[in-house]
């Protein structure tokens, strides 16, 4: 990369703080009222912190503290830190799910970046959808920035039982409804599981998330592992504030250095992590934002081609703590090595290859050598078929083996209200080799494509010691769930895919190995089915439910907004 070095009047600040005339009197007398003299600020890039700190945020109680020490960055490093709150998204808590506002915190980040005076941003996020949320509002504004993640929680514990993030959640509750522990037991579960502030410690989608983010070049090297109560976390925040600086300095917008490659390598440590589905409608709305084409025949590709290489729940054994303490990211990411472009700039002034270079793994067995790996390829398929012609996905990774290729006759639930009203129903006719089918649960459908793509498995056939079925939606599933689940049916059924003309007793035949989703009805009938099917009345009038009906895309599109999607010019704001 060539070297820019800004001088002071060509900040973009500057344009508010430097010049004489009345606006900017305004600014400098509001500064002022602040508390800040000209010294704070003079001559100085100014560094947005935007924060998603939430009292109804648990993974990211720890901002306020690391927002102060991003700050403390800032200031060694000459900038003029402002922290500014932007919207939280509680995974936990959001209804019906946080995925419908991904794209609102978005926009609220690039519209506080283009109205603001800020040279460069810090953006602290790392629940599920902070990260893309803010990744993509920032890449559009195209300011330097650094990705600061919350980094994951502790293990839990539970009587000296490790308990992961969601995965042991869904474990448990089907062990509670089998009747094999005790409302105590899982009393005791729900003591022990979330025991620390971060974001979850199983292979979710924050951990996915945040540990692409990194391998993308936007975080600094090594920084998405460390547990989010380590003081190695407090000393990484300041450096992200102090590394901020230089980058407003150098003018290192994002869009200066991102590649094609650079989104290959985080599709390809996704896969190498067994990471979450949520990842590749992220990854794909965040190229697109770089202007970068991703498409889901490429993440199957890379997926082929990358060996699953962390043993870390809901594919493999461990949790995100002892990825840490085995070497992390940057030592799983120089076991990938030239399955990498290690010559992808990263937001630390250095290629990869550097950033990784001398990351030593020190646990073999949660961070598997490339020659020993958990699984030859990587975690998720792109499926194809009659019943999803834009495609689908599954994690095989986290799926039975005996069910990767299956044929059984369809279970339909209309939408997640009638699965929840008949799922335990003693007289549902189900079996083992059902294939049960949830529909509406998709973008427009759901809305927001809620994660229910985990259908529970019937009470009866979990008595029955029935663990896995195939399932299928045009919903999400959570990083951390697990099982034989085709997601991402596109289109979805909501908007006529052939998700909607699907009836009970259908064939439906999954073949991972085939990459192939089959409904087993002849073209002529479905033709017939597709005839009589009336598309659903609007859901909302208003607000954004409405926005969101009428903007965003389908699921192997990323889910943006098509008034967001792009990389045409937006004027910056008059000032004067
Ligand atoms: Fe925040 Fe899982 S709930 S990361």
């Amino acid at each position: 990369m060539t070297q820019t070095r800004l001088t002071p009047e060509q900040l973009r600040s500057h344009r508010w703080f430097g010049v004489a005339d009345l606006r900017s009197f305004g600014h400098r007398s509001r500064t002022k009222q602040m508390g800040y003299a000209e010294a704070d600020w003079k001559g100085k890039p100014v560094i947005g912190i935007l924060n998603t700190w939430s009292d109804i945020n648990p993974c990211h109680q720890h901002f306020r503290v690391r927002a102060e020490e991003v700050k403390r960055g800032v200031w060694q490093a000459g900038g003029f830190p402002l922290e500014i709150p932007a919207l939280a998204l509680p995974e936990n808590f959001m209804k019906p799910t946080t995925m419908l506002y991904r794209n609102l915190l978005a926009m609220e980040v690039e519209e506080i970046a283009r109205s603001m005076p800020l040279d460069a941003l810090v953006l602290m996020g790392g629940c599920d959808k902070t990260t893309p949320a803010m990744i993509m509002g920032a890449l559009s504004m195209n300011l330097p920035f650094v990705f600061m993640p919350a980094g994951p929680m502790l293990r839990g514990n539970w009587n000296g039982h490790t308990l992961g993030s969601g995965s042991d959640t869904w474990k448990f509750w089907d062990e509670l409804r089998a009747g094999t522990i005790t409302e105590e037991d899982w009393q005791g579960v729900e003591n022990g599981i979330a025991r620390s502030w971060g974001t979850c410690m199983t292979m979710g989608t924050a951990s996915t998330m945040t540990s692409a983010v990194e391998a993308m070049g936007l975080s600094l090297p090594g920084s998405s592992s460390i547990p989010a109560p380590d003081s190695n976390h407090a000393r990484m925040a300041t450096a992200c504030g102090r590394r901020i600086v230089e980058m407003a300095w150098a003018d290192m917008t994002p869009k200066s250095f991102l590649t094609v490659a650079s989104f290959e390598n985080a599709v390809r440590v996704a896969m190498a992590l067994g990471g979450s589905t949520n990842a590749i409608i992220h990854l794909v709305a965040m190229a697109r934002r770089a202007g970068i084409a991703l498409s889901l025949a490429r993440f199957d590709e890379l997926s082929r081609a990358t060996p699953l290489l962390a043993n870390i729940r809901p594919s493999g054994a461990y949790l995100m703590e002892d990825f840490y303490y085995a070497g992390g990211l940057r030592a799983l990411m120089a076991e990938l090595g030239d399955r990498l472009d290690l010559s992808a700039m990263t937001v630390a002034g250095v290629p990869l290859g550097e950033a990784v270079a001398g990351a030593k793994v020190t646990n073999a067995d949660v961070i598997r050598p490339v020659g020993n790996p958990v699984k030859p390829e990587g975690g998720v398929a792109v499926l194809h078929g009659n019943l999803c012609p834009d495609g689908a996905v599954i994690k095989h990774s986290a799926a039975a083996p005996q069910l990767h290729r299956h044929t059984g006759p369809a279970v339909v639930f209309e939408d997640y209200n009638d699965m929840h009203a008949r799922i335990d129903d003693e007289d549902l006719n189900v079996s083992a080799d059902s294939v049960l089918v949830l529909r509406n649960a998709g973008p427009i459908g759901g809305p927001g494509m809620p994660e229910w793509g985990m259908l529970p498995i019937p009470k009866k056939l979990l008595r029955a010691g029935v663990r896995d079925m195939l399932r299928l939606s045009d919903a999400r599933m959570s990083g951390t769930s697990y099982g034989t689940c085709v997601l991402h049916i596109a289109p979805e059924s909501a908007v006529g895919g052939p998700l909607a003309l699907v009836r009970s007793g259908d064939l439906i035949t999954l073949d991972v190995a085939a990459r192939s989703l089959t409904l087993e009805v002849s073209d002529d009938e479905l033709a017939r089915r597709r005839a009589a099917w009336v598309r659903p009345a609007p859901r909302y009038v208003r607000g954004m439910g409405r926005l969101n009906e009428q903007e965003v895309t389908q699921a192997n599109d990323g889910c943006d907004w098509r008034i967001l999607e792009g990389t045409a010019p937006t004027p910056e704001p008059e000032i004067h």
